[in-house]
């Protein structure tokens, strides 16, 4: 018994990473019928709250079985530049997970968007949305609320970032408002994002904002957030809260810090947790990274990385070489949790090694590497279908036509020699 109460202890200290399923089901099981029992039945939940916020961060059958059948909606933002690698383990790992979510993609028109022809299989495509992007005027509060520095492309990237995010609530709203419901769920991630692991149910935590833990630079990591719709509007309102933010007198914050003063402003309490994914980049960063630096995860880094930066690369840096790099990153900014060998790093001074297919194959499995060789060997033709047939899916649909998208990425990818 001694042990088993180590055991279960350590279960706790590891925040149920990799659980000893079978010790876990016996115990949690029973306790948590009983629970859920007492919980649906006493108006005096403040009493049981420090139980049930320990039953949500157990996911048991039943709790997962309530959050499938609940209204989700699944929001993807951003560039597809790298989609043929994040799409597929974003398909297996988040949206095949939840299949009862409906998917909103706000994402702009380039060279790339023809990669989210992969998106084709999802199984409840609510509403896309592929636009021209155009510079978002900006307002006297923006500039004295944001700041240029260490966004690549000043207070406009910021500006373009949030309209991305804040366009995804909008899609959200307008197509709850269509079918007169709310969603018990708004998980909003980026078509960036690689998952090396499932969506795990315990990230649903009611009454609160979920969002990674780490790379936080200065205010709270904004690179995936899981809320109800009441928390996922107060985050999701990036461009529309700013005047209040004016107003509450926040200055020169940069997209972390005006998502944190968001959230404060708005009395949303948020907790932090480590999530199974990384953002692939394509930026060079200096190696290894000095204090204020970026480090750049290999992406066959064990995980979770909770958003961290990746590429696919041989890792150059593990183990004791990780405690020393990580040990000197500042906490409020770059730095990440490394710790049990969850992160291998990269030199990411220069481009990607001219193996990065092959590595990236042998760690994400036949599967995924099978979508990956998909996008790559996709013809122009076979786009346009692909498109045509998302189109007839889909509730809501604004974008170019499929062969504007499907031309600009793949201008001579044609089964006709022209
Ligand atoms: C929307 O739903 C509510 C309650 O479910 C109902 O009272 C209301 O009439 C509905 N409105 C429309 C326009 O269907
Ligand atoms: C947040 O809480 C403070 C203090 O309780 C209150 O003054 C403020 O109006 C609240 N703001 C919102 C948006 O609810
Ligand atoms: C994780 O690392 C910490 C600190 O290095 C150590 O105390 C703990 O035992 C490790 N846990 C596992 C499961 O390896
Ligand atoms: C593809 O098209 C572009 C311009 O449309 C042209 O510059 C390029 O040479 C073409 N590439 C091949 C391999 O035909």
């Amino acid at each position: 018994m001694v042990k088993l109460a180590e055991k279960i202890n350590m279960l706790i200290k590891k925040g149920f990473s990799d659980l000893d399923w079978r010790l876990l089901f016996l115990l949690i099981v029973p306790l948590s019928i009983l629970l859920f029992i007492a919980l649906s039945s006493t108006p005096s939940i403040h009493y049981f709250f420090p139980l049930r916020s320990f039953l949500f961060t157990t996911p048991s059958p039943d709790v997962t079985g309530k959050l499938r059948q609940s209204r989700m909606a699944m929001c993807l933002v951003g560039g597809a530049r790298r989609f043929e690698l994040t799409g597929p383990s974003i398909m297996e790992r988040v949206i095949k997970e939840y299949p009862n979510a409906d998917l909103f993609l706000h994402c702009p028109m380039d060279k790339n968007a023809f990669k989210l022809s992969l998106l084709k299989t999802a199984p409840r495509l609510a509403s896309v949305r592929i636009f021209d992007q155009k510079i978002v005027p900006q307002t006297a509060e923006q500039v004295r609320v944001l700041t240029a520095a260490n966004s690549p492309n000043g207070i406009q990237g910021l500006l373009q970032y949030f309209n991305l995010v804040e366009g995804c609530l909008t899609m959200i709203d307008s197509h709850q408002k269509q079918h007169n419901f709310t969603y018990d769920w708004i998980v909003r991630t980026r078509v960036d994002g690689y998952w090396n692991a499932p969506l795990n149910p315990q990230h649903f935590v009611a009454g609160r904002y979920t969002v990674p833990s780490g790379s936080v630079y200065g205010g709270l990591n904004d690179r995936l957030g899981i809320g109800d719709f009441y928390t996922s509007k107060a985050a999701l309102s990036r461009l529309s809260l700013i005047p209040k933010l004016d107003l509450a007198g926040y200055r020169r914050l940069n997209s972390e810090s005006a998502f944190k003063a968001q959230l404060t402003t708005q009395n949303i309490s948020y907790v932090e947790n480590r999530l199974p994914f990384c953002v692939v980049t394509d930026r060079r960063y200096r190696f290894p990274p000095s204090h204020m630096g970026v480090p750049v995860a290999a992406l066959s880094s064990p995980g979770p990385l909770s958003g961290a930066k990746c590429r696919p690369c041989t890792p150059v840096c593990k183990g004791r070489c990780v405690a020393d790099v990580m040990s000197s990153l500042d906490k409020r900014w770059s730095w990440t949790n490394w710790r049990n060998g969850t992160i291998e790093l990269c030199d990411a001074h220069g481009g990607w090694e001219d193996r990065w297919e092959m590595i990236f194959d042998r760690v994400a499995g036949k599967k995924l590497a099978e979508g990956r060789r998909q996008v790559k060997d996709l013809m122009f033709e076979e786009c346009v279908a692909d498109f045509r047939e998302m189109k007839k899916k889909a509730v809501n649909w604004e974008a170019p036509t499929a062969e504007e998208i499907c031309g600009l990425g793949l201008k001579n990818h044609t089964k006709m020699i022209l």
